[in-house]
């Protein structure tokens, strides 16, 4: 018999409020009406696009996941050992390994543990939280539905008074300086001054291995930048047709940073049905999908320590590939401590 999960050990907060704004789709209109166009990366990950992201982290090509993971499995200890208990609040869906390793290495101190996963999809948030009531018996879960920036500005009230807040797979890459100094100012503001970020980040590297991590020899990168076409089909009754656009993706070394494209292969027009929206491409236009930045440990300490997250140790591997960086929320200038 399977045993039953003891959902007294789970909570729920939703942010409504969240859900018309993200699915309205106002952000596809104003990026399709820009000049270059663009579409924003989050449009990848419908069910089809979540499937493709885990069959690219497995990829010989892609080293990210499995580097961070590897810094992850060679200090968690040592992480611990920094932090002590603490409540853990993620940032993305927690399903992967790496929280695995986060929550077991954790869940060997005396204290109870409390997990927080963050997710816009309440739907991958159940499942994830169902499956982790039963590998932990201990684990006490609060899922938190909505956007990044409303769930850091809503989190529920401390249990224990030390929190660390956890964003991994260098999802910071997918933001541009403005958009990661709003953020890290929203995250400065959800910590207590002595509590903890942990950051992994994806870092600079000789450009045939970067080039190569987004243009896998299998294709499954190029059908996820084309599943985003898909995804905005089936969500807005529009019409692209896949055939017509191809996957481009390149190192732009100015920005230090991947871009990922889809080129138009021929003059076309395109509508979505729902958003009463008409565009019109020329061959060999492209519409910018994502970028994938990739940091500089020196720069990125400086940024974090002006937004009062001072860094206490930078873990790399070997090649110096992939960050993973443990910061300390310190008090302000105007005095936010006790
Ligand atoms: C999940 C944003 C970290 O930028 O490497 C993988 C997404 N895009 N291959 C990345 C992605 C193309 C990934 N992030």
């Amino acid at each position: 018999m399977k045993t039953q999960v003891d959902e007294a050990r789970l909570r729920w907060i939703a942010l409504d409020a969240d859900l018309p704004q993200i699915d309205c789709g106002s952000d596809i209109i104003d990026g399709l009406r820009q000049n270059p166009k663009t579409l924003p990366a989050r449009y990848f990950y419908d069910d089809r696009g979540s499937e493709l992201f885990e069959q690219i982290t497995d990829l010989p090509e892609y080293y990210p996941t499995r580097t961070e993971q590897a810094i992850l499995d060679t200090y968690v200890s040592e992480i611990v050992e920094l932090t002590r208990a603490c409540e853990l609040v993620e940032l993305g869906s927690g399903s992967s390994r790496k929280t695995h390793t986060l929550l077991t290495a954790y869940s060997q101190l005396d204290d109870p543990l409390h997990y927080y996963p963050i997710d816009v999809s309440a739907g991958i948030l159940r499942t994830t939280a169902l499956q982790l009531l039963t590998d932990y018996p201990e684990l006490n879960i609060c899922g938190v539905a909505g956007t990044y920036e409303r769930a850091l500005a809503n989190l529920p009230p401390r249990i224990i008074q030390n929190r660390m807040l956890m964003f991994l797979g260098s999802t910071m890459g997918n933001m541009d300086d403005r958009a990661c100094d709003l953020f890290l100012t929203q995250v400065q503001q959800a910590l207590q001054p002595g509590e903890f970020f942990l950051l992994g980040v994806d870092l600079q590297k000789p450009i045939d291995v970067l080039e190569a991590a987004y243009n896998d020899a299998q294709g499954i990168t190029a059908a996820f930048n084309l599943n985003m076409l898909q995804h905005l089909n089936d969500r807005f009754e529009g019409n692209f047709n896949l055939d017509n656009f191809a996957h481009y993706a390149f190192f732009n070394p100015v920005a230090s940073q991947i871009e990922m494209h889809l080129k138009s292969l021929t003059a076309q027009t395109v509508k979505l049905k729902d958003l009463d929206l008409e565009i019109s491409l020329e061959s060999g236009e492209t519409i910018h999908t994502e970028i994938s930045r990739k940091f500089h440990l020196p720069t990125l300490s400086d940024t974090l320590t002006n937004h009062a997250l001072q860094p206490l140790k930078i873990w790399t591997d070997p090649q110096s590939w992939f960050g993973l960086i443990l910061c300390q929320r310190q008090c302000l200038l105007s005095g936010d401590c006790p």
